[in-house]
């Protein structure tokens, strides 16, 4: 078998439901990345869960979706399972697994829409973990050399929601497989005020489980379901200033939230920049900013990639005129 690319439909393969029609394969089997090295030719996008994406109406790259199953023990240490999932997998199935099988340590990322593949990409994180503390190595083939790369997350170039992955562009590494050190001691995660503070962690010896349960409670209360509403989650990245910007800041807006890097620089909640500059809960054509939680952008029905662009652009530049700080739009474009 190989894989091969027809004209397809992509509107419901991307969480803000954009409409979008490009040439599709599916890869669902291993065996076939080798043949993959004819990609070259013309530009190539891979998809996973579409979670973090907008796509233009008629892209010109040719998609590729990730579809590969499979989880596994890879390895057993002394002090931790090492788990292995498919690219293809779906990222809160996966979460939810390791914990009915004991395997605890991912519960902090409940939720989180999208696919195992797409997670090392954006590095995502969630109430105190980010997917790189829990990471053990990402199998992936490097498209352009034609070869399988096993890289730890020292070689993956990790930051705040984002890695070398990303920053190549999504038609350079194909994620294969996922390894996860999951700690055989396990202690919770509670350093994010919302977990801390949640009603059902108070007291007594936590599980996973409860855990879990609260970060789903917290998310579901805050964040609207992209299969009720479209969105891609936080639309912008909280942006991170230096400390005489933020102490300059403080002074004209005392309620300011900054969070301290160890860098010395310190990061702005977005979602507050947004709400603050009038932007919570209010639209623009088919499109608005949600009215729990500013930073996500939603589809309220029948809105382009244009529309998402305008509203963003709108957003941005209320949040410079207020503030003067510049907001980095999280999701890629496919185009
Ligand atoms: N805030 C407001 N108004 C809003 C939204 C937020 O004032 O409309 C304030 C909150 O009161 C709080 C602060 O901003 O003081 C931070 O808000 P929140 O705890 O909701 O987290 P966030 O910084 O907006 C980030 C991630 C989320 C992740 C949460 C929890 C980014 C870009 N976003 O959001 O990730 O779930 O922290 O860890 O870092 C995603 O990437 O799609 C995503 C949802």
């Amino acid at each position: 078998m190989s894989v091969a690319f027809t004209d397809q439909s992509l509107q419901r393969c991307n969480t803000l439901g954009l409409p979008a029609r490009a040439q599709v394969a599916m890869l669902d089997d291993e065996a076939d990345i080798p043949g993959l090295a004819s990609l070259q030719d013309a530009p190539v996008f891979i998809l996973g869960g579409g979670s973090n994406v907008v796509m233009q109406p008629q892209p010109r790259h040719r998609v590729l979706r990730v579809a590969l199953q499979g989880i596994r023990v890879w390895q057993e240490t002394a002090d931790h399972w090492i788990i292995e999932a498919a690219a293809g997998e779906s990222w809160h199935g996966f979460v939810t697994h390791c914990l009915d099988q004991g395997w605890a340590g991912l519960e902090n990322l409940a939720l989180i829409p999208g696919t195992v593949g797409a997670a090392p990409v954006q590095n995502i994180g969630a109430y105190g973990l980010e997917l790189d503390q829990r990471l053990h190595s990402v199998v992936a083939w490097d498209l352009r050399q034609g070869r399988e790369r096993t890289l730890p997350p020292a070689d993956c170039g990790f930051a705040y929601r984002d890695s070398m992955f990303k920053r190549d562009g999504a038609g350079r590494w194909l994620i294969v497989r996922v390894r996860f050190a999951l700690p055989k001691a396990w202690t919770p995660r509670l350093d994010y005020p919302d977990l801390r503070d949640h009603a059902s962690l108070q007291g007594g010896t936590l599980t996973p489980r409860q855990v879990y349960e609260a970060v789903c409670d917290i998310r579901r209360r805050k964040l609207p379901d992209p299969a009720v509403l479209g969105n891609a989650g936080s639309f912008f990245k909280n942006p991170v200033i230096d400390a005489a910007q933020a102490d300059a800041l403080r002074q004209r807006f005392p309620d300011l939230r900054t969070y301290s890097q160890t860098d010395g620089r310190v990061k702005l909640a977005a979602g507050w920049l947004i709400e603050q500059a009038g932007w919570k809960g209010r639209r623009l054509g088919p499109v608005g900013m949600h009215e729990r939680q500013a930073l996500v952008l939603v589809n309220h029905g029948g809105a382009q990639a244009a529309d998402v662009q305008a509203l963003a652009q709108a957003v941005r530049q209320a949040v410079r005129d207020r503030f003067g700080v510049d907001l980095e739009q999280e999701p890629v474009v496919l185009d």
